[in-house]
């Protein structure tokens, strides 16, 4: 291994360590939740990654599932990571995966968790298409069997349940904004397996007195988002045609409109919903609706690039008004076969009763991931 390698690794490596010291002597400063346990399936994820840190950091012992996977898949999770021989560990991993009853029942039978966080699904709308057998498996299915392991454990009267459900459930919406009572149409296989989701929450709550609750939280990214998800996907891009690696981005409908909030907001609402004395359904959402298109020209502002659109349809074209150059181009492959055009929510039932509001706008929280994806970008490259 060249020198300046092993010297980059040991830097970044000492930063991590430095970063995790901080971290673990933070957490001391906040222990509302002291002594309670929290099980968190897709703890590798976006959500996994921000709830952990926000239950730690209010004391509870963090139990997270993760997959088995040939390469890693803990990156946005390494800064918790604690060594299995220390003493006191509160952050603790489990292999697992929500397609796997037994495997289910072992870990909450191990854990005795006294909330439990289903954020583990397939998450992604457009290759749910692709997959939609597995796409229910895990999303309809595995929350399914989370609820029968507490109900089979006896853990009924202990553990709360969240439950990751999503304003994809509204789809082809019947109102403008979306709140707990508009009716779900879903438009895809992942809308419709967390449908079935949602229903079998509502049930177990009703039939067995559980404490069970939905968030129905609207869009919500970060620098963490998974990077095929069309804001991370717009954001790195920008990031690498400012560094001369990318030439253009390639989208599918640049009109589709979403109510996108900051991630690490969302988290605290999750939280909240479990700790409400009686169960029940949430909206989670910013109130505010933006176009693919808008989120696009906020991100290329942030490399001084205004945007004109020129064209139709497949044939538009995303150009810069300065120099004229192409930087955006509609690619086909990634229209859905049934779309969801419009998404805004009323998170008012939320801010009435416990307080819930987001604070950052979508322009910040579009500029922040741009800024994080130009250090990133370049440190891939160097
Ligand atoms: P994400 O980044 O895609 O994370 C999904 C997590 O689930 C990952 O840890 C993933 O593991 C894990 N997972 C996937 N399939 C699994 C399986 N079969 N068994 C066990 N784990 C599995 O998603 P996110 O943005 O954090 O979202 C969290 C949850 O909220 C999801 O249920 C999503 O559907 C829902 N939701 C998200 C939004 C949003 O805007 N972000 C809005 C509404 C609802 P790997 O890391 O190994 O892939
Ligand atoms: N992914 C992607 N890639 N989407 C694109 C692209 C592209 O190249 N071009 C345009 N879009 C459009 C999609 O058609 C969709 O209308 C919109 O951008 C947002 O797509 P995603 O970022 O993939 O998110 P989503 O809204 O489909 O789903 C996300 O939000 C849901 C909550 O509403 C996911 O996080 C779901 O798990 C979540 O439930």
């Amino acid at each position: 291994m060249a020198r300046s390698t092993i010297v980059r690794d040991l830097n970044s490596q000492l930063l991590l360590d430095i970063w995790a010291l901080l971290f673990w002597s933070m957490i001391g400063m906040n222990d509302s939740g002291k002594g309670k346990v929290a099980l968190v399936t897709g703890v590798t994820g976006q959500d996994g990654a921000y709830l952990s840190e926000f239950l730690l950091a209010k004391g509870y012992t963090v139990h997270g599932i993760k997959r088995r996977s040939s390469s890693f898949n803990t990156a946005r999770i390494e800064h918790l990571y604690q060594d299995p021989h220390e003493t006191n560990q509160r952050f603790i991993l489990h292999y697992g995966d929500m397609t796997d009853s037994t495997n289910v029942i072992r870990i909450v039978q191990q854990v005795q968790p006294d909330e439990v966080y289903n954020l583990a699904a397939q998450s992604h709308v457009q290759v749910s298409f692709e997959t939609a057998e597995y796409t229910a498996n895990a999303d309809a299915l595995g929350p399914l069997r989370l609820l029968e392991a507490i109900r089979l454990l006896g853990l009924t009267e202990k553990t709360r349940f969240y439950q990751a459900s999503t304003s994809e459930l509204f789809g082809m919406v019947r109102t403008v904004p979306q709140n707990e009572d508009t009716p779900f149409y879903p438009r895809s296989p992942y809308g419709v397996a967390k449908l079935y989701a949602y229903w079998i929450v509502v049930n177990y709550r009703e039939a067995y007195g559980m404490h069970a609750s939905n968030g129905i939280l609207f869009n919500h990214e970060s620098p963490l988002r998974g990077e095929t998800f069309v804001t991370r996907k717009i954001t790195r891009g920008v990031a690498a045609i400012h560094h001369g690696y990318q030439q253009k981005l390639y989208l599918g409908n640049l009109d589709a409109k979403r109510d996108w909030g900051h991630a690490r907001e969302y988290v605290r609402g999750m939280w909240q919903m479990l700790q409400q004395d009686q169960p029940d359904d949430y909206v989670l959402a910013t109130g505010e609706t933006t176009r693919v298109r808008d989120f696009v020209e906020q991100a290329f502002r942030n490399i001084t690039v205004e945007l004109d659109w020129i064209g139709h349809g497949i044939s538009e074209k995303g150009v810069c008004k300065r120099t004229g150059r192409t930087f955006v181009e509609v690619d086909a492959r990634y229209f859905r076969p049934t779309e969801v055009d419009l998404l805004v929510g009323d998170a008012s039932k939320a801010r009435n009763r416990f307080g819930w509001t987001h604070h950052t706008k979508w322009q910040e929280l579009c500029d922040e991931m741009v800024q994080e994806d130009l250090i990133l970008v370049s440190k891939e490259h160097r």
